[in-house]
């Protein structure tokens, strides 16, 4: 077998606390434990071994990676081995020391997830009172001290009527660029998808308004626009395609290929702390599964794509067609699509449920 290229990025998730409690999260219902997290020389060692082997950048993630009391530490690791970090948070640890910190420590970009336009709105969402205004206040801080900001906001049907609000908000914080994510169903997303999921015609409105502001924004704001695969008629090539671009290592050591791989629970993933990072990648059972083109059933199989979208997304085909190794319902040639179609009109048209909100140890209690 021929190796893999090297992976392009590593997304760290430092750990799965987090005072937000979003019900879009993608972490896994089952959260790992703050006792179960690598310790500092743990991490950095991944870091040396993932800029060994060809990684360009991290990503450090979580849960919340700044309720890690280490992470200036990993971030200069990071600058040391030559890798470009990018910090994913919501916020509302930072402040301007330790804003300061980091920048000095060598971290390269931050990105900042909003929940709403507005105060009341967002914090709802988040389930963490003040925490939109800490979030703006940090954004601003971010761009004080010189770094590069992009704004995160995930859409989905109770907060779209305000992409306009949001966009302006981009604006005025001078982020480079933002994020227009619609939720996408892993993770607590899934638990929480009738209360999320927008309907076609908010679908098309917020396309609308996405494409009219990448227009009026030209050299001022760079929009990045994640669309729901429930409408759609092509799936994304989720990640890039398994095992190409992209590793996960979660808070405990666990390398996967995706956020949402332990969803498939006949997976095995093998740990940091027992095998190199690079063996991993190239010789681990659950990098291999999916990677290239041979696991692939028919229509993937004859398809002039399958080597552009790489049959979709695996999580989202066990998901919705209750097997990972078909083809993501999100295609519109899968046996599924039509019943993918006819669920998103169903649930989208339904009064949304209470939020099943993301907690460490909540699963059992709902
Ligand atoms: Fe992609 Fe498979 Fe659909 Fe072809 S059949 S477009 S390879 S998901
Ligand atoms: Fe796992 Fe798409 S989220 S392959």
């Amino acid at each position: 077998m021929t190796r893999p290229a090297a992976a392009m990025a590593l997304l760290a998730e430092l750990t799965h606390r987090c005072p937000l409690q979003c019900p879009y999260c993608s972490n896994p219902l089952e959260l790992e434990r703050a006792a179960a997290e690598l310790d500092t020389a743990t991490w950095c060692r991944v870091f040396s071994e993932a800029a060994e082997m060809g990684v360009l950048q991290v990503h450090f993630s979580g849960g919340e990676p700044t309720a890690r009391k280490d992470l200036r530490e990993l971030v200069r690791h990071a600058a040391d081995v030559g890798l470009y970090s990018n910090l994913i948070t919501s916020a509302v640890l930072l402040d301007r020391d330790r804003i300061a910190a980091l920048a000095a420590a060598g971290l390269n970009h931050v990105q900042i997830s909003i929940q709403d336009s507005e105060a009341p709105g967002a914090d709802r969402i988040g389930g963490y009172a003040g925490g939109h205004d800490k979030k703006l206040a940090v954004a601003r801080l971010v761009r004080e001290a010189g770094l590069p900001l992009t704004l995160n906001a995930v859409v989905h049907r109770q907060n779209l009527q305000n992409l306009e609000a949001m966009i302006a908000l981009a604006v005025e914080l001078d982020a480079r660029r933002l994020e227009v994510a619609h939720v996408q169903y892993y993770g607590w997303a899934l638990a929480n998808r009738a209360s999320m999921l927008p309907t076609r015609d908010q679908l098309e409105q917020a396309t609308k308004v996405v494409q009219a502001a990448r227009e009026r924004l030209k050299g001022i704001l760079t929009i990045d626009y994640v669309v729901p695969d429930y409408y759609a008629h092509k799936p994304k090539a989720c990640m890039g395609g398994w095992g190409r671009q992209f590793l996960n290592v979660s808070p405990s050591g666990k390398v996967l290929p995706c956020h949402a791989a332990e969803s498939i629970k006949d997976l095995r993933f093998d740990s940091v702390t027992e095998r190199p990072l690079r063996d991993i990648w190239e010789n681990s059972e659950a990098f291999r599964r999916f990677r290239g083109t041979d696991w692939m059933p028919e229509p993937c199989r004859s398809c002039d794509q399958r080597e552009l979208d790489w049959g979709g997304c695996r999580c989202q085909a066990l998901a919705l067609a209750g097997n990972a190794a078909l083809t993501d319902p999100a295609c519109g040639l899968s046996p599924h699509h039509a019943d993918l179609l006819a669920l998103a009109e169903r649930e989208s048209a339904s009064p949304p449920p209470a939020f099943r909100y993301r907690r460490i140890g909540a699963t059992a209690a709902v």
